[in-house]
């Protein structure tokens, strides 16, 4: 089959490209429609060369669609996993598939590395919750109480926090910090949910994940209704109160580990709503439930996008060198284990 993108003369999908791609439809195959492979199979097929030329490495967060999680990114994983991988790659040349956040972590553990944002509109509605200003008042009211905060933020807020945490290791984070209370932020639910978990008080932040906060009790009791046995995995990001009707609560690394070792016969992932076209097509024998909450930052990656920023090797991340330094420390602290008094 011959299917002609006229726009770009260069992206047919020709026999070789069908053949070439095979492997990535059959990943793909339950979550992907036929009729839309001639699409995606010339620009993976295209970004995939791409990336061998340039020593690139594309990281892709959970929440990417598949074309992109399955088919073109190298490392993939929750901003946790994303910022371990970062401190391993040997590429030139970092492409973020993830929002802007993310990006930032990377380059601040990768400072002479070519970090790229397909999209620069790729932001975060938490990282846009709160500026270093804000940060700096907090500890003015809080003197000594230690500022963890939250990696979906931006490099400033990182450089004036002590520590980093994810969703993923919050709980371990705080409580391996020694002390009786702190500050976490920006996201408000993400600190609820952790202040049940730990030892210390727990100040928290008014920041919101605009895809999370939708979420509400009765969702969870309507998908239990409709779907009688499914099993519902909840993000961090979720209210208390949803986080209290659900089975599990984790990061996006998580969750996908609670269907690997439990495997649900039915199941729902209450986050993003790729996560769960993701995780299906590495277990197609189960049945996801499928929610539909999409994060409108995370979808401005796309194959296109993907492939304009290897060719053209834009947009960089830079981040000010007084803030990145402190920055860093902070990202670094959470990934080598940290407590308060030591350098
Ligand atoms: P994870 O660290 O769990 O992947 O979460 C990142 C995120 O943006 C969730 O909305
Ligand atoms: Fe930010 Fe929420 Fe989107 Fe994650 S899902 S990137 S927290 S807005």
């Amino acid at each position: 089959m011959n299917v002609v993108n006229t726009a770009q003369p260069d992206l047919r999908f020709t026999s070789e490209v069908q053949s070439k791609t095979a492997h990535f439809y059959e990943k793909v195959k339950n979550v992907i429609p036929e009729v839309e492979w001639p699409v995606f199979a010339p620009l993976i097929d295209r970004i995939n060369t791409l990336k061998k030329q340039k020593n690139a490495v594309i990281l892709g967060h959970n929440y990417m669609t598949p074309e992109i999680f399955h088919c073109v990114a190298d490392m993939t994983g929750d901003s946790l996993a994303l910022a371990r991988s970062a401190t391993k790659t040997t590429a030139d040349i970092i492409v973020m598939a993830g929002v802007h956040f993310m990006a930032e972590t990377a380059k601040l553990l990768n400072p002479s590395k070519k970090v790229l944002i397909p999209n620069i509109q790729a932001g975060c509605s938490l990282a846009e919750s709160v500026t270093a200003t804000d940060v700096r008042a907090l500890k003015a009211q809080y003197p000594g109480v230690p500022v963890v905060t939250y990696v979906n933020t931006s490099a400033d807020v990182k450089a004036e926090s002590d520590i980093c945490c994810t969703s993923g290791n919050a709980v371990e984070i705080v409580n391996g910090l020694g002390v009786s209370r702190v500050i976490m932020l920006p996201d408000e639910f993400l600190a609820l949910n952790t202040a049940k978990l730990v030892k210390p008080e727990v100040i928290t932040y008014k920041g919101r994940c605009i895809v999370h906060e939708q979420y509400t009790p009765s969702d969870i009791l309507n998908m239990r209704e409709t779907n009688p046995g499914v099993v519902v995995l909840a993000h961090p990001e979720c209210s208390p109160e949803v986080v209290a009707v659900s089975d599990y609560s984790g990061s996006t690394a998580g969750m996908i580990d609670y269907v690997a070792k439990h495997r649900p016969a039915k199941v729902v992932l209450v986050t993003e709503c790729s996560m769960s076209d993701n995780v299906a097509a590495d277990f197609p024998d189960l049945e996801f439930v499928k929610p539909c909450n999409l994060c409108p930052f995370m979808k401005k990656i796309e194959l296109s996008n993907i492939l304009a920023a290897l060719e053209t090797e834009q947009t960089e991340v830079h981040i000010d060198p007084a803030i990145a330094g402190r920055a860093r420390i902070s990202v670094e602290r959470m990934l080598n284990g940290w407590r308060p008094g030591q350098p």
